[in-house]
């Protein structure tokens, strides 16, 4: 069949030829781009359900059939041969590294994984029980306060080294984050470890004694980090760009991503999910939750499940749930009830009418929790977690807009429906 080239619309009256770009994969765009200029009307698409907001040669989803590719590889075999590093480089530079390149891309990683010195004084002004999402947009927004030689965003070699000191000392920022949280001291890396192994000994270990590496447990670490390194125009990617499209500098865009990153209905779901699989309980107890999130008149909804591209299943979650299996099964975690109650809650999830009419699957946020409390994080880390392996989405993606010669300012028009034009009327007359 031969692609369209243009698709027509006809609005009072008028004809109008709208351009159809093609992509190499998933849908086409129609490009509205001059539908205003040459029709004086907008289009609505509240939440993006239909609007591509930019062209990106990163990440593709296929939602109805469970596909995550980047840069055209499947997530499946990125998770179980390659490693968070090398996938790090190919989203940034979009090939697989030669061995050679691999090596130095590591060596220039791990040479800017140290914080500056004043940074940890930064900490101290948060209070103890602070949220770590909440010291994270702080600490990364202040970044910019800190390495002034990465934030001319013209100067092609500033932004990439913005982009490998991200990425290199977000693990850094994160354990510290939960450190100062449990009020032990700060770790400082180690440098013979791996990406995944330096991250789980400074939230881990102590200075009094040798750290001993898990490798199951740290392999277990770099897959999750795999699953959650990009996602194409999520919200908080969108937010990222949506920011650096104003010219802010990367640090600042990246702290928007972690501030829209938090909230439930996106990276907040892992924490969200075991708080409910912990508030259910026991599975007894499930039939309960299912119809409360079947009830329209509650606002109670199954956290871990649906999601807005995949309307199949989530290739991310199956790889979670495998991942979830080798911690538990390597802690010897034989009976844990909270894996009981979650793979019951998903076997009655998945039969139930109401969840299969609206495609609704567990996602990555579902297994993710399990794992993640296995190897010994609070579930206010979870989401923090998510954030250290999505900053080399957001990365890439910012880059890639910033070296886009069609780049503009992100600038949403509204469908106004407030009151017409009207006389300020003097208080004593109101
Ligand atoms: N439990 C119960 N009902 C649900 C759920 C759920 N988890 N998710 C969607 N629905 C219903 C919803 O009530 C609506 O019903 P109706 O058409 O009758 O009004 C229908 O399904 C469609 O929902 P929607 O909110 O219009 O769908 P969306 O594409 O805007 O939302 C979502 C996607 C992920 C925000 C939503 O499914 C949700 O809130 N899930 C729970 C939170 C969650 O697990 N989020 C993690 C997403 S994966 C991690 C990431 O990539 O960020």
């Amino acid at each position: 069949m031969t692609k369209k080239e243009t698709a027509t619309l006809t609005y009072n009256g008028n004809t109008y030829d709208l351009n159809v770009l093609n992509a190499t994969m998933g849908p086409d765009v129609l490009d509205i781009r001059k539908l205003y200029a040459d029709a004086n009307v907008f289009t609505y698409d509240p939440g993006f359900t239909a609007t591509a907001s930019t062209t990106s040669k990163i990440t593709y989803i296929d939602g109805g059939n469970g596909v995550l590719l980047y840069r055209g590889y499947p997530i499946e075999q990125l998770a179980e041969k390659g490693d968070f590093l090398e996938t790090s480089y190919l989203l940034i530079n979009g090939e697989l590294p030669t061995h050679q390149q691999r090596k130095e891309f590591e060596k220039t990683i791990t040479n800017h994984t140290m914080l500056h010195e004043q940074i940890f004084s930064f900490y101290k002004g948060f209070r103890r029980d602070a949220h770590p999402m909440a010291i994270m947009c702080g600490v990364v927004g202040a970044l910019s306060a800190f390495y002034h030689d990465s934030i001319d965003i013209n100067d092609e070699k500033q932004r990439k080294l913005a982009t490998i000191r991200l990425i290199a000392k977000m693990p850094s920022i994160a354990a510290a984050a939960y450190k100062y949280s449990v009020g032990q001291p700060f770790m400082y890396p180690q440098n013979e470890l791996s990406f995944a192994g330096n991250f789980l000994r400074m939230c881990f270990g102590v200075p009094t004694e040798e750290y001993k590496s898990n490798p199951i447990l740290t392999r277990a670490m770099d897959r999750i980090f795999i699953l959650h390194a990009d996602h194409e125009q999520n919200a908080s990617t969108s937010t990222v760009r949506l920011a650096g499209s104003s010219g802010a500098n990367p640090f600042a865009c990246i702290a928007a991503g972690i501030a829209s990153l938090w909230g439930p209905a996106h990276g907040g779901a892992n924490e969200a999910a075991l708080a409910m699989l912990e508030e259910i309980g026991t599975p007894d107890r499930i039939p309960e939750y299912i119809e409360r999130a079947k009830d329209k008149n509650d606002p109670f909804r199954l956290m871990g499940f649906g999601h807005r591209v995949y309307k199949n299943f989530d290739p991310r979650a199956t790889l979670m749930q495998k991942t979830a299996h080798e911690v538990l099964g390597e802690l010897g975690i034989k009976d844990d009830p909270l894996m009981e109650t979650a793979r019951e809650l998903e076997q009655v999830a998945l039969n139930d009418p109401y969840f299969i009419e609206k495609k609704l699957y567990p996602n990555i946020d579902f297994y993710s929790g399990i794992t993640l409390r296995a190897l010994g994080f609070p579930t206010s880390m979870f989401t923090v977690l998510f954030a250290v392996a999505r900053t080399v989405g957001w990365v890439a993606q910012w880059e890639e807009m910033m070296e886009d010669p069609k780049q503009k300012i992100g600038r949403p028009r509204q469908l106004y429906t407030g009151p017409v034009t009207r006389d300020y009327v003097s208080a004593s007359n109101r």
